[in-house]
């Protein structure tokens, strides 16, 4: 339990920021489900993929090769299977999804989990800003690859963040998506953040009509290997403060997987959630014709990759 929990109320769904991911799933039995999780091994990802496989479910870990990924899914005998994913590589996201069809596993949810956080100068892939095509662009083709396999009742899990808050002031720079014409750490990585919000809502307004849902979530702050980026000297100061200010792992992912598993998480499709509940997002999340444009901007640089 980190030290801040137990300063914090429970929200309406009875979860709060001290809830961890083995309280979300409490009672819980995953038996027969099969979930997809991104960046399954290390920090939040990791701990989702052990209380989903705790539960019961299939996980479907993926990460950058498939050597770190069978070694993360080993931890959890006959529970867990390992995919190759580089959400940086096209052609690794498309060889993903061909083998998750070809393997005939149909998914109950796709936990969007992994990211890389304000890379401190521009680093591109296929002449787009990193954090944006990583974070946004690489699970934007898993993710719509994928919907053939997503059940009926599957839901789709992004992972956003408060960074959200740091977009451009136009929420996405179409403009600017090579970050050529400036570049600054915390709003790239604000841009991605706010294109996961964006892409979630415009998702789950896809799904109207249907069973299947879509969430954004903010998992907390949380010391994790995130923060490889901000240099020596603050990693240090996160270290000191985490054990008394931050979330541990189990509180931060707690919100993820209740969006994934959690019946009560339900009626909350579409929102953007915070220690399981529902949080306000940045006005412009809600903004419908940026979310269009993002998703068809997002269709147009696929087929160009
Ligand atoms: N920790 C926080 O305080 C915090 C706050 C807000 C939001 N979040 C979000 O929560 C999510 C999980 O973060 P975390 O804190 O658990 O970070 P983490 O420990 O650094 O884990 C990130 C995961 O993403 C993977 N990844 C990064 N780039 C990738 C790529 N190009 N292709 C495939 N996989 C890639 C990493 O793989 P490698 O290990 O191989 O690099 C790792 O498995 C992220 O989306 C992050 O933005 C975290």
């Amino acid at each position: 339990m980190s030290f801040f929990s137990m300063f914090r109320s429970k929200g309406p769904t009875g979860y709060g920021y001290g809830s961890t991911a083995e309280d979300v799933t409490e009672g819980l039995s995953l038996a027969g489900k099969t979930i997809l999780v991104t960046g399954c091994n290390s920090g939040i990802g990791q701990e989702a993929c052990r209380v989903l496989s705790l539960r019961g479910a299939l996980v479907l870990g993926t990460a950058r090769t498939k050597e770190k990924a069978s070694a993360a899914c080993a931890k959890f005998p006959g529970h867990a299977i390992g995919y190759a994913c580089e959400l940086a590589d096209p052609a690794s996201v498309r060889d993903c999804v061909s083998s998750i069809i070809a393997d005939g596993h149909e998914l109950d949810a796709i936990i969007c989990n992994a990211g890389i956080m304000m890379l401190p100068k521009l680093e591109k892939a296929h002449g787009y800003e990193l954090q944006f095509f990583t974070n946004h662009i690489g699970h934007f083709m898993l993710v719509t690859g994928l919907l053939g396999q997503l059940t009926d009742k599957g839901r789709v899990v992004m992972l956003s963040s408060e960074g959200h808050r740091s977009s451009p002031a136009q929420g996405i720079d179409f403009d600017n998506l090579s970050g050529d014409k400036g570049y600054q750490p915390l709003m790239a990585y604000g841009q991605s953040k706010m294109a996961n919000l964006l892409f979630a809502k415009e998702l789950q307004r896809r799904f109207t009509g249907t069973d299947r849902t879509a969430y954004a979530v903010h998992p907390g702050v949380v010391d994790t290997n995130l923060s490889r980026n901000l240099g020596p000297a603050l990693r240090r100061v996160l270290a000191v403060v985490a054990p008394l200010f931050l979330k541990t792992v189990g509180e931060g992912a707690a919100t993820e997987v209740f969006a994934a598993v959690n019946p009560k998480a339900l009626s909350l499709a579409g929102h953007y959630l915070a220690d399981s509940n529902v949080k306000n997002s940045r006005a412009d999340a809600d903004n419908k014709t940026l979310a269009a444009k993002l998703w068809e901007e997002s269709e147009l640089i696929v087929k160009s990759i």
